[in-house]
Parts: C-alpha cells; sequence; structure tokens
C-alpha cells in the first residue's frame, strides 16, 4: 500500500521552521512560527514555570494515568482564569472542561465530537471560519469530517475588518445550528479583532440566528491583558445559551512543547453539561486515551498558587510590552526606510494590528523573494512574527521590504 502514497505538501509554518534551519544563510532570521523569541533564543521557560516545575518534582509521588478527562486542578483554574469564580455559568454547573495536547488538540476533541455524535440528517455540520485565519484550522475541522466554509474577515485594501460583508453571511447564509469560529483575541494572522459594539453586534447576530459560537483562544494575555482579552467572549457569554471555548496556553506561559490546551462547552443547563462531557470522554478515549500530565500541573500550579501566579503575570506583561515595542519600531523604521527611498506606501494599519503579528501586506511572491535571496521568513500570507525582530535586526528587514516596493 505504502507504494501509492505520494509527498504531502510541507506545512505552511512548521514545514517553514524546517527549511529555515537547513538554510545556511549567516544572517537569516525567522519571523515565520509563532514563537515568543527575547535576545534570539527562542521561547526562553519562564522563571514562574521553572519555580512551578521545582515545586512539581518535590511532590510528585506517581506517574499514574489521568483521567481521560485530565486533571480537575487543571480544568477548574482553567474555567476560573477564563470566566472568573463566580460567573453564573459555573454556579449553574452549565460548563463542562477537558484538558487537551494544546490548543490544537482542544480543537480536534472538539470537532470529532461535534462530527460524531451530530443529529443533522444526511449531512455534515457546517463550520465558518474567517478568510483568511490561521492555516491550520481548515485542515483540522475537514479532518474530522466537518464542512469547512469561510466567511469574510479581512479586506486587503483597506487592511481593516469588513465587517458589512461579515454581517450579511452571519444573517443571511450561516443556518441555525452551523459553527462560527472567532478568534477569541489577537486573530491569526491579520491582528485585526473587532471592536466592542463590533463583538456586541455579532453576540446578538449568533442569539438571533441560533449559530453556535466557536471561540479559538490561543493569545491570551497578548493585547490587553488577562481580563481585557476575554471582552469579546464574555460578551457571547451574555447572550448565547451553547458556546465552545478552545484555549492553548503554549504562548502566555510559554509551553508549546509540553502541549497544555483545554476544550471548554457550555450549554443550557447541567444535564446537557453531563451528556457532552460524557461524549467528549468517548471521543477521547478512542483518540489518545488521557492527555500527559506535566505541562497542565505546571499551568494549574502557577494560577492557584498566589505568588507564582503574580510572578507569571507580571512575565506575561514583559512578554506582550515587549511585543508592542517592537510593532513601534517596526513601523518607525518602515517609515525610515519609506522615507528615504521615497516610496508611496502607507505602514500605518499595522498600529492597528494586535497581538504577536504584523500582517504586512506582501503577497507570496514578496514574500518568497525575501525568503530566498535574503533568508528572511514570512509565512506565505505575509505574516510576521513581531517577536523575532530586534535592533539589531530590524533594519535588514526595513529596508528589504521596503526595497520590495522600488
Ligand atoms: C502559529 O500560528 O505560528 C502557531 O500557532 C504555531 C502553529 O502551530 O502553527
Amino acid at each position: 500500500m505504502f507504494k501509492s502514497m505520494i509527498m504531502a505538501p510541507p506545512d505552511p509554518i512548521l514545514g517553514l521552521s524546517k527549511i529555515y534551519h537547513s538554510d545556511t544563510k549567516k544572517n537569516k532570521i525567522n519571523l515565520g512560527i509563532g514563537v515568543y523569541i527575547e535576545k534570539f533564543h527562542a521561547a526562553p521557560i519562564l522563571e514562574s514555570v521553572k519555580q512551578a516545575e521545582d515545586l512539581l518534582l518535590k511532590k510528585e509521588i506517581s506517574k499514574n494515568y489521568l483521567a481521560i478527562e485530565g486533571s480537575n486542578d487543571f480544568n477548574n483554574a482553567n474555567q476560573t482564569l477564563l470566566f472568573g469564580p463566580n460567573d453564573s455559568i459555573i454556579s449553574k454547573n452549565r460548563i463542562r472542561t477537558v484538558q487537551a495536547p494544546g490548543g490544537t488538540g482542544a480543537l480536534r476533541i472538539a470537532a470529532e465530537c461535534i462530527a460524531k455524535y451530530d443529529n443533522t440528517i444526511n449531512k455534515k455540520r457546517r463550520i465558518w471560519i474567517s478568510e483568511p485565519s490561521w492555516v491550520n484550522h481548515k485542515n483540522i475541522f475537514f479532518a474530522a469530517g466537518l464542512e469547512v466554509c469561510t466567511y469574510p474577515y479581512y479586506q486587503k485594501s483597506t487592511h481593516s475588518i469588513e465587517f458589512d460583508k461579515l454581517i450579511d453571511t452571519f444573517n443571511n447564509i450561516v443556518k441555525p445550528g452551523d459553527i462560527v469560529l472567532l478568534h477569541g483575541c489577537c486573530h491569526n494572522p491579520t491582528g485585526m479583532d473587532p471592536t466592542i459594539e463590533q463583538w456586541k453586534m455579532l453576540s446578538e447576530c449568533a442569539e438571533k440566528n441560533r449559530w453556535i459560537p466557536l471561540f479559538d483562544l490561543a493569545y491570551q494575555g497578548f493585547d490587553n491583558g488577562l481580563q481585557e482579552d476575554l471582552i469579546g467572549l464574555h460578551m457571547f457569554c451574555k447572550n448565547n445559551p451553547e458556546l465552545i471555548v478552545c484555549n492553548s496556553y503554549s504562548k502566555n506561559f510559554g509551553l508549546y512543547n509540553e502541549r497544555v490546551g483545554a476544550c471548554t462547552i457550555i450549554t443550557e443547563n447541567n444535564n446537557h453539561a453531563d451528556c457532552v462531557l460524557s461524549q467528549l470522554r468517548a471521543t477521547i478515549r478512542a483518540i489518545y486515551s488521557n492527555p500527559p500530565a506535566h505541562g497542565a500541573a505546571i499551568v494549574s500550579t502557577i494560577l492557584q498558587n498566589k505568588t507564582l501566579r503574580f510572578i507569571w503575570e507580571k512575565e506575561l506583561k514583559n512578554m506582550r510590552d515587549h511585543i508592542k515595542n517592537m510593532r513601534k519600531l517596526l513601523f518607525n523604521t518602515l517609515n525610515k526606510y519609506k522615507n528615504s527611498k521615497v516610496i508611496n506606501q502607507d505602514f500605518s494599519f499595522i498600529n492597528n494590528q494586535k497581538g504577536m503579528f504584523a500582517y504586512i501586506g506582501l503577497n507570496s511572491n514578496q514574500v518568497i523573494k525575501l525568503r530566498e535571496e535574503l533568508g528572511i521568513y514570512l509565512v506565505d500570507s505575509g505574516r510576521l512574527n513581531l517577536a523575532g525582530l530586534s535592533h539589531k535586526n530590524i533594519d535588514y528587514i526595513c529596508n528589504a521590504i521596503c526595497n520590495l516596493y522600488i
């Protein structure tokens, strides 16, 4: 059977890192994959994480399996982080969480569960993702057997959200029972998030049209703060009886290779929630049985320990501030080269974007030129990881970008 297998295409983000590592150019720069880098070291281990690991090492007495749904401590801490301890969703017992292997794992669990236990007759359940979206969204939902559709989100010519078209699609094309994936904050790849008014309109639209919101929350804490970045999610919770949240701790705890995430489902009542949890368990059991323990133990230890949590929140703020400074540096340095080369190109839209990425408006030919000729690696869509910038490399990068417009 293997004789007939052909090569799968490389992954547009992880595959790019592989090419980067084999590139022999001396001054190559990786601005592709969304990993927080500092002082040229990829993904430093946070001090709060180190301290939590010390504590865990001392108190660990067993390597026994976790429950199928993972650690209760972690799942509860996750719910509290998302909704606070006193939210009625929690007191009314309408919420269930399962630990997941990263944000991708959380999305896949949700997708598998929806596809498998679906009661739409003879039809695949539809999920709507933004155009553009994180490149892996399509793969995940397609692999689980859902029909993947796209809704208009970003208008290239104005570098802004095409909100009228988006609302029109949600009102007239998306059907009751369809799932709509929304990026909770720091939209990947565009960095363009809805305003508070737009979040309100979206949540009312979901309620009116009875579609099911699925929040992908991979960058909580990277825009304005842990709670501030949940504005959209909290607005949706007020009006919508059912909701899915898939969140990741890869970025805000720097736990990329520990694979820590969670899939949370909110239902109309406690009974529905119990049934959903049983189906989530059945889904997980058939895929990987139960999750790994270490990363989730780090997260729950930090979230529940006052001192460690204080350290972590400070570290998260430092990451957020550093990224914001790099956005300013990018904008200012692009302007410097734009003026010196007398190019008619407005880069001010970069300042409206949020989170780890700048979506700088380059086409794939321009991106390939930067990569092949100069060793500057961006994702093909023109997404640039701000955390990969530094005072040392910024001139090289901005000079090269501005040369593309000559
Ligand atoms: C990214 O968007 O670069 C990250 O989420 C890494 C990944 O898995 O694609």
